[in-house]
């Protein structure tokens, strides 16, 4: 089973972007961590990151057409795109949401996720443990009988 790992503006910066609030693991790591987990867990994932709005919305038009599983960290997209919001309203299996802070303890302006409404769930909070966490829940999930 396919599983994409999409991540959206300012991640690749990891481990040098603001260490206290995003921890100091680099987006290489995170995506080595997450790329073990998934095989792990019976995926073929891919981990990208873009900071381009559209590119972000093309990935999502190539899950939605692929039935193909998806843990977004929509980053600050979060907050205010309903583009992003209505490509993540096409995909035809389930998305998790991650986000590596929690958004809801930081500015107000975080504490709104237009993703969530169209998200199977949120993990948030638990730094690149977030990912880990989604991974085990799409497994989980996926492994349900329908
Ligand atoms: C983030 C939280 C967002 O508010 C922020 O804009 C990000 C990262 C997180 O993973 O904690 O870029 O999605």
């Amino acid at each position: 089973m396919r599983l994409l790992i999409l991540n959206g503006p300012n991640l690749a910066r990891l481990g040098k972007r603001e260490p206290a609030v995003y921890g100091a693991t680099t987006y290489d790591q995170l995506t080595t961590m997450c790329l073990d987990a998934a095989a792990s867990a019976g995926f073929e994932a891919e981990v990208r990151q873009t900071d381009d709005e559209a590119t972000l919305i093309g990935w999502l038009h190539e899950a939605a057409d692929g039935e193909v599983p998806v843990i977004l960290n929509p980053a600050a997209f979060t907050h205010y795109s309903y583009a992003l919001r209505d490509a993540a309203a096409q995909l035809t299996a389930p998305l998790i949401e991650v986000h590596l802070s929690n958004p809801l303890a930081r500015e107000e302006f975080r504490h709104t996720s237009v993703i969530s409404g169209v998200a199977t769930g949120t993990i948030g909070g638990f730094g690149v443990d977030s990912y880990l966490l989604a991974i085990r829940a799409m497994a989980n999930l996926l492994a349900k009988p329908a």
